[in-house]
């Protein structure tokens, strides 16, 4: 009896002492002691469903730190202690459903937070719309997932995949450049990147010169930017993303198109990659929901917490992750950590202003931010912010999403 009591307790310290490794590998030991202290409540289980291999493996890693550091800042009033159970995607859509449910019926997680990948998202959703499991996407942009598939139970805390390629399009066609070619991975968010872009760039006057595509995640980029080349356009939209939007820039530069054919893309192009492509990327100008250089106490303090905690500068994908922290800590507060009262605990988190690095945004109808994009620009290492592109940019429109009751 004393040896089980002894063996369970000593489970629990050693459950308790992974967490507190975590956290103090993350620099935040005082918190996890803080944290060690209330071991015997039940924990919340937090599945972070996320690549960590492949061509997005470093945005997946972005996003588990960014919500590990705002839950750590926020451990105190969670009134819960957190316990996570990470699961490797692959960016591979063929296995997202049974990912999904893996978490869900074997691991039983109370909030399932994933993915990075548009194809992936779309069987996460399928679970979680059938087991009504609580869940927040930090970065998948499919529209679906907050238009035609929302759901009470869905959050996010990215981005749609059209928002921020839409002032991307107005920002081209303001430029007065009127021939653009656009290239893309073809799968949802490539293909809703540049449906998002043709929406203002057509009203603004613009014309598609020519659509090309390839495979996700392929970077053989050589034969198309020949074609590219060729076509001389007065402007190129692309959407990359992680290891191959670093592929990309370095190859459009050894093509000898740096500097002859106007860029342009979602941040998406540039985030993360900066270190890897040298000079490839100077100049470069992009949209997004996020940028280095936003000059506010909010976001100086979180970049110093993270690059403190993990020995990297945060980027988008980060800053996504975390505020899904801040999501789930909003529905955690309002019902002091009973998860068992969902309907209360989607409601505040349905009706939470986000406090975010990013600046303060709000959720639609439909559940996905309402934020503003700003202009920015490569110079040196960083996204330099260097204006606003649109203000509380809520994009698509609703329309799509009824959300049940
Ligand atoms: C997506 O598949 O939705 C996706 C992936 C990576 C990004 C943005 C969107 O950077």
């Amino acid at each position: 009896m004393h040896d089980d009591t002894f063996g369970a307790r000593r489970r629990d310290l050693i459950k308790a002492a992974g967490a507190a490794g975590l956290l103090a590998t993350a620099g935040l030991s005082g918190l996890a002691s803080a944290q060690a202290g209330k071991a015997q409540l039940a924990k919340v289980k937090v599945g972070l469903m996320l690549p960590y291999t492949g061509t997005f493996a470093q945005l997946g890693v972005a996003i588990a730190n960014g919500f590990k550091l705002a839950v750590s800042e926020q451990a105190k009033s969670l009134g819960r202690e957190v316990e996570y159970v990470t699961l490797d995607d692959e960016s591979d859509p063929s296995k997202g459903a049974d990912r999904a449910n893996q978490l869900v019926t074997r691991d039983k997680v109370d909030l399932l937070v994933g993915t990075v990948h548009s194809g992936v998202q779309m069987g996460i959703v399928k679970i979680v719309r059938e087991s009504g499991v609580l869940h927040i996407i930090p970065n998948a942009g499919v529209e679906a997932a907050t238009g035609a598939l929302c759901a009470p139970n869905i959050f996010r805390s990215s981005f749609a995949n059209g928002q921020p390629a839409f002032p991307v399009g107005k920002v081209v066609a303001d430029r007065g450049l009127k021939n653009v070619v656009t290239l893309a991975w073809r799968y949802g968010a490539g293909e809703e990147s540049v449906a998002g872009f043709k929406d203002s760039f057509l009203k603004g006057g613009g014309k598609i010169v020519k659509e090309l595509w390839l495979p996700f995640p392929n970077v053989e980029f050589q034969s198309l930017l020949t074609e590219i080349a060729s076509l001389k356009p007065d402007a190129v939209f692309v959407f990359f993303a992680g290891g191959g939007a670093a592929k990309f820039l370095t190859d459009w530069k050894a093509a000898g198109l740096k500097g002859r054919i106007p860029l342009f893309g979602t941040g998406f192009l540039t985030e993360g990659v900066l270190e890897a492509v040298g000079d490839a990327a100077d100049g470069l100008e992009t949209v997004m929901h996020y940028g280095d250089g936003i000059d506010t106490p909010r976001n100086r303090a979180f970049r110093l917490a993270y690059a403190k905690a993990f020995k990297l500068q945060p980027d988008v994908y980060a800053v996504q992750g975390y505020d899904a922290g801040l999501l789930f800590a909003a529905g955690m507060k309002a019902v002091k950590g009973d998860i068992s009262k969902k309907k209360e605990m989607i409601a505040a988190m349905r009706a939470a202003p986000i406090d975010s690095p990013r600046g303060k945004w709000t959720l639609s109808k439909s559940q996905n931010p309402i934020q503003d994009m700003y202009l920015r620009k490569v110079i040196g290492k960083e996204n330099r912010v260097t204006g606003v592109a649109m203000k509380a940019l809520d994009y698509p429109p609703t329309g799509s999403c009824k959300m049940p009751a």
